[in-house]
């Protein structure tokens, strides 16, 4: 397959291309030390005091923390959802995301019922070639697994897509049973893949959104009411003891519940390669955002839903402890004006999910590093080197060593930074954190040696990222 990707490293002719970036604070997941970098062809060439290197370009990063780009494994550009197509494509969002640090991406490619799933990784790399800005790689979901489709899998993790996302929810649409679920784990832990999971119950959903109707319930917080904890919980418990019946790893996805989290540190007790991640909105944004007036609780309309205090402080635990690997944002931005609206008179019909690729890494660092939640280190495991570890593209990315990428993101640890939709690159009209103030920024980001982000603002160009075909994931702590 030619996906028309960018020219491989080291592969670009020409005079070698040299920059340092200069008196930085490097801060990887096991590491945090005062050094020089010296760039050659894209990726770190030399690390040390290197005073007397002769540049084409130097970067001061004094004061700045030194990290890993940063690594998004769960977003949705130009995805269809209920009848619309998310706010941003693979310009608008990879754009959002380099202004937020984040300098790989990994989407969903969602496979038609009836088709083979590698068809849709070829639309899916039609929306992204020639318009993204940071690397990107794909994931595969699959919604039908008839015995013809399973040498697709096979192909899939030899061509570099070695991760398939399935759903226990949305039935009628992306749900698949388990029997299909065990299936499609049994074909990954044979040629070498990785699990994912939307784990809720979507049955025992469709059955609580019937209650909620019959109640005269239709409005956003119907959301919540009808997909309480024990849905996810239950789905959740259900993906691990399923993986574990095949053999194969699971990560899921956007954990909220306290009981999902519970789930989680039972099965990695029991031994089972069990992962799961979480996002900003889940750890900082509570229930009660869906009453806000005006139908503005649709802005919050997500699924699993948010959830209660309590369950924030678990998913804190879970990050502190080990037991959740990543935050990601599951990034699905749909406009309040003409997107969310569509169900003004039903909540199953508001378009699922939030903008977050832009405001990951700087939620993160505030709510997380300066509150004392996280460590630097575990704060830079958790955007960057889990994900690119689990996701098969360590050492590569997630890591500042000599021969990964030059991706590097130059955070200004004091910057403040006001969160409003006004001044936003996502295509998204609102922002879930409108008027918050967070201390910590993006200053300088540089994808494979190139700077595309200088002083917080994009200086890159379209089309500039490339296809990351990926290889096996690595197991993390
Ligand atoms: O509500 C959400 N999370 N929307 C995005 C689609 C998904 O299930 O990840
Ligand atoms: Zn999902
Ligand atoms: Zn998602």
């Amino acid at each position: 397959m030619d996906h028309g990707r960018s020219p491989d490293r080291g592969t670009r002719g020409g005079p070698t291309m040299r920059t340092v970036v200069r008196g930085g604070r490097i801060v990887t997941a096991s590491q945090d030390y005062h050094a020089d970098l010296l760039i050659e062809d894209g990726t770190i060439a030399t690390i040390g005091r290197l005073d007397d290197v002769v540049a084409d370009r130097v970067i001061d990063a004094t004061g700045r923390l030194v990290l890993p780009g940063a690594v998004d494994p769960h977003t949705h550009l130009d995805a269809p959802l209920k009848g619309t197509i998310t706010a941003d494509d693979f310009e608008s969002g990879t754009i959002a995301a380099a202004v937020g640090g984040t300098t790989t991406i990994i989407d969903f490619p969602l496979q038609q019922p009836g088709e083979d799933p590698r068809v849709s990784q070829e639309a899916w790399h039609d929306r992204a070639r020639g318009k993204a800005v940071v690397d990107w790689s794909f994931h595969q979901i699959i919604t039908d697994l008839p015995d013809e489709y399973l040498p697709a899998l096979d192909s899939l993790v030899a061509d570099g897509i070695p991760s398939f996302k399935l759903f226990m929810a949305y039935p009628g649409a992306r749900m698949v049973d388990d029997g299909t679920i065990l299936r499609a784990m049994r074909r990954a832990a044979e040629n070498g893949g990785f699990t994912m999971m939307h784990a809720e119950n979507g049955l025992a959903i469709q059955v609580l959104e019937q209650v909620a109707r019959a109640k005269g319930i239709l409005g956003p917080i119907a959301n919540a009411i009808s997909r309480p904890s024990p849905t996810e919980g239950e789905a959740t418990a259900r993906a691990y003891m399923l993986a574990e019946l095949a053999g194969v790893p699971v990560y899921v996805v956007h954990m909220v519940a306290a009981e999902a989290v519970a789930a989680v540190r039972a099965a990695r007790d029991r031994g089972v390669a069990a992962y799961a991640e979480t996002c900003p909105h889940y750890l900082l944004l509570t229930e009660e955002r869906l009453n806000e007036p005006d139908f503005g609780g649709a802005k919050y309309v997500m699924c699993p839903p948010l959830r209660s205090k309590e369950d924030q402080e678990a998913l804190w635990r879970g990050l502190q402890n080990g037991d959740l690997q990543v935050v990601s944002t599951d990034h699905t931005p749909f406009r309040f004006a003409d997107q969310k609206v569509m169900g003004k008179d039903d909540f199953a019909k508001i378009p699922n999910g939030v903008p977050g690729i832009e405001w990951r890494v700087g939620l993160l660092y505030h709510h997380g590093v300066r509150a004392g939640r996280l460590t630097l280190n575990r704060f830079v495991e958790l955007i960057s080197t889990n994900p690119a570890k689990l996701f098969g593209l360590y050492p590569r990315k997630g890591e500042i060593a000599i021969g990964s990428d030059a991706d590097l993101l130059l955070f200004d640890p004091d910057r403040e930074v006001l969160l409003t939709a006004e001044h936003q690159l996502t295509r998204c009209d609102y922002n879930p954190y409108e008027g918050w103030t967070i201390q910590g920024a993006t200053d300088t980001v540089l994808l494979r040696g190139e700077v595309i982000v200088e002083g917080g603002r994009f200086v890159g160009h379209t089309g500039q990222g490339m296809f990351l075909p990926r290889g096996a994931s690595m197991p993390v702590g």
